[in-house]
């Protein structure tokens, strides 16, 4: 569907959304259509008392649950005591380009963050989830380089924008391998990858890429940002699909199903990814 915008969500009455990190940028966006829709929406946030500021001005039925995806500990205890179903799993939680960092079980902060923190929380939700898991992609996934024997950059050199590439090419890769086994054990849950081109948020911060929030025609604004994940969460997209804008490199623009990268459609590479991030993970 061409130019499609929030305005086009259906009814989603009855319908349960869990959304992780979603105290700011295209997060809480997301959160606000998916309520405003008449969802029920969880945010899963690590800083509560920011996410209950955060949700203060939005409608419907919103309501927050602590959740440090970084944390592995904080992951099983929010899967532990989640009660009921999930009808749309949402991983949209990230950092980008951070300095080095060790999680208390010693992994690296911004590859937990983005994927091991998530490929656990899925993991463990997913007898409860029954439509689809939408994980947040980039296409810096494009220039991710994965090194299954380093998943959790102990022997290479840390680079912040390269965990970050990697990161994302590792989501991708997992979406696909969770596709697979999903279809392999007969369900109709659909793993799908969304991403919001370059969308102005607080995510390059710490960046030296800081500076493409101020050049006009490669940034879109939040709002537009979100529009993949609220597309990839209702509309009638394929499973292991992935979701971003439709314009110029995907950077800007309306949803749009595309492709990602070759290297993150390895079917091969994406089932030793599986077993090497279950390992480190304990999942
Ligand atoms: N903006 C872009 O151009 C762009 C492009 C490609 C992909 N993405 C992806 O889009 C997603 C959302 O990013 P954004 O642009 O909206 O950035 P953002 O404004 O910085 O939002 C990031 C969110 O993640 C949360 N978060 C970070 N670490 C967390 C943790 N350990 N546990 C729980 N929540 C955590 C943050 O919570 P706090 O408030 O606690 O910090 C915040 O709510 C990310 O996955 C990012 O990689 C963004």
């Amino acid at each position: 569907m061409k130019n499609w915008t929030a305005d086009r969500l259906p009814i989603l009455t009855g319908t349960t959304v869990v959304i992780t990190g979603a105290t700011g940028g295209i997060g809480l966006i997301t959160a606000r259509e998916l309520a405003r829709a008449g969802a029920t929406v969880v945010l899963a946030a690590r800083d509560v008392d920011k996410a209950h500021r955060a949700i203060a001005s939005l409608p419907g039925d919103v309501t927050v649950r602590r959740l440090d995806v970084a944390d592995l500990d904080s992951v099983r205890a929010f899967a532990d005591a989640y009660p009921g179903r999930i009808d749309v799993l949402i991983n949209n939680a990230g950092v980008m380009d951070i300095p080095a960092a060790r999680t208390p079980q010693g992994l690296d902060v911004q590859t937990a963050t983005n994927y091991f923190g998530p490929f656990l929380l899925t993991t463990l939700l997913l007898p409860r989830i029954t439509g689809r898991v939408v994980t947040v992609g980039s296409q810096l996934h494009r220039f991710g380089r994965l090194d299954l024997d380093d998943l959790d950059w102990r022997t290479r050199r840390y680079n912040g924008l390269a965990v970050y590439e990697a990161s994302k090419l590792a989501v991708v890769l997992f979406s696909l391998e969770l596709q697979r086994r999903l279809d392999e054990a007969g369900s109709t849950v659909r793993s799908i990858v969304a991403h919001p081109g370059i969308a102005r948020t607080g995510l390059v911060a710490h960046s030296p890429l800081g500076f493409i929030n101020r050049v006009p025609f490669l940034v879109q604004d939040a709002e537009h940002g979100a529009l993949p994940l609220l597309y990839a969460a209702t509309q009638d997209v394929p499973g292991n699909a992935y979701v971003g804008p439709d314009g110029l490199f995907g950077f800007t623009g309306y949803p749009l199903v595309r492709k990602p990268s070759r290297a993150a459609q390895d079917p091969a590479v994406a089932r030793r990814l599986w077993q090497a991030t279950a390992a480190l993970t304990g999942a």
